[in-house]
């Protein structure tokens, strides 16, 4: 029999990334979906419903009770409400989950089989039934250079991301090319005129900038177009409870090392030491792709060409982009790889600092491998297929 497979939150940004990625793979064929709204029970389910053609009430832990596998999209106050209250009333099933709220708990493996499948079947053998995708940022970086640390060779690794507007949420997208909108229009007729000065131009274009306010910056509380915010989520020096973070660290940027360890199952919870992972997290004017720009210290001095090659081969998603100015400006950036699986990972080179410091540059879509991917990827190895 064909397992019940709940789906919460498909109708949001990254929920409809997932329905049309398992339309694409033919996941619907394998499975009964049966479709939950928190706002709409009763309503007629989307083309992939099959027996179950009604809305079901996202809240009703008995409706939520029947499945097998619940996969949801629908948010962390979402997860945090019904989460506990599912388990409590006794529900075994599998929860996969796009939401944080559950992602440090020991009972929750991150799931990016691509880099950590040993992880995850670990875990399925020990009886886990609580699947959680990984922050947007994390996962793209590991499955760009997860080879090198797939095979220990890093020390430590500082990255600076450039995360686009859609790591906010949809309308922080709008707010963003609304934002471009005023600001061209604030300036079309002097562009149309190739003898207009420049300076003049950029003079309206800043106090334009400086004078967006109400709806207009709503969702950033600052203006991005034109302009980036070097602090994403909240301060962690406000939450008392993760003092040991360190003051002046988002909570993004903390994160980075702790859910990097995780995923590849080492660090606190493990047994091991951590990898030491940190940087500053920016959002930039971008629409739905993370680029990053890397720092590792390798263990030891490995020619070029040899981690070239084992990044290249780790995954069948990862493209490797050789480091010239034409390949580079061609396929690493955000507008090459949107609405693509494909992680580019270029720039790498040696730095500086010594053989074993290398550079590289890695961009993905934070709405594929970044949220709807890995849960779609787990349903399946749930489903054996
Ligand atoms: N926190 C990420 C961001 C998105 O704001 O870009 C989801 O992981």
């Amino acid at each position: 029999m064909r397992k019940l497979v709940g789906l919460v939150g498909w109708r949001g940004m990254v929920g409809s990334v997932l329905m049309d990625r398992m339309t694409q793979e033919q996941d619907f064929d394998l499975i009964e979906p049966l479709f939950f709204s928190t706002s709409n029970a009763g309503g007629a389910a989307p083309a992939q419903a099959k027996n179950e053609t009604r809305l079901q009430n996202a809240f009703n832990i008995e409706a939520l009770k029947r499945c097998d596998i619940i996969i949801t999209a629908q948010g962390g106050d979402y997860t945090s409400e019904v989460f506990p209250k599912l388990r409590q009333s006794g529900w075994k099933g599998h929860w996969i989950d796009a939401a944080s709220t559950l992602r440090m708990q020991d009972d929750a493996v991150i799931i990016l089989d691509p880099v950590n499948l040993p992880v995850i079947q670990k875990a399925l053998i020990q009886g886990g039934h609580n699947w959680v995708g990984g922050n947007c940022t994390v996962s793209c970086m590991l499955m760009g250079v997860g080879a090198l640390f797939k095979a220990g060779l890093v020390e430590w690794m500082s990255t600076q991301t450039y995360q686009a507007a859609s790591g906010g949420g949809a309308q922080h997208m709008r707010e963003l090319l609304t934002q471009y909108g005023t600001l061209y229009a604030e300036v079309k007729t002097l562009l149309d005129d190739p003898k207009s000065a420049i300076l003049e131009i950029d003079r309206l274009v800043i106090a334009k900038q400086r004078s967006l306010q109400g709806q207009e910056i709503e969702h950033f509380g600052v203006p991005l177009g034109g302009s980036l915010i070097p602090w994403i989520d909240k301060d962690l020096g406000l939450d008392k409870q993760r003092e040991e973070a360190g003051w002046g660290m988002s909570r993004e940027e903390w994160k980075g090392m702790a859910e990097t360890n995780k995923i590849l199952g080492q660090g606190p919870g493990f047994g091991t030491e951590a990898i030491p992972v940190d940087g500053i997290c920016v959002r930039v004017g971008a629409m739905r792709c993370h680029s990053q720009a890397l720092t590792l210290k390798l263990k030891k001095d490995v020619p070029v060409a040899d981690l070239e090659s084992m990044i290249a081969a780790d995954n069948p998603w990862v493209k490797l982009v050789p480091n010239t100015r034409e390949a580079t400006v061609q396929d690493l950036t955000p507008v090459a790889t949107t609405g693509t699986l494909r992680i580019p990972v270029g720039r790498i080179r040696k730095m500086a600092m010594g053989p074993q410091y290398i550079s590289a540059f890695t961009v993905g879509d934070q709405l594929l491998w970044g949220a709807a991917e890995p849960l779609r990827r787990m349903l399946r190895i749930l489903l054996g297929t």
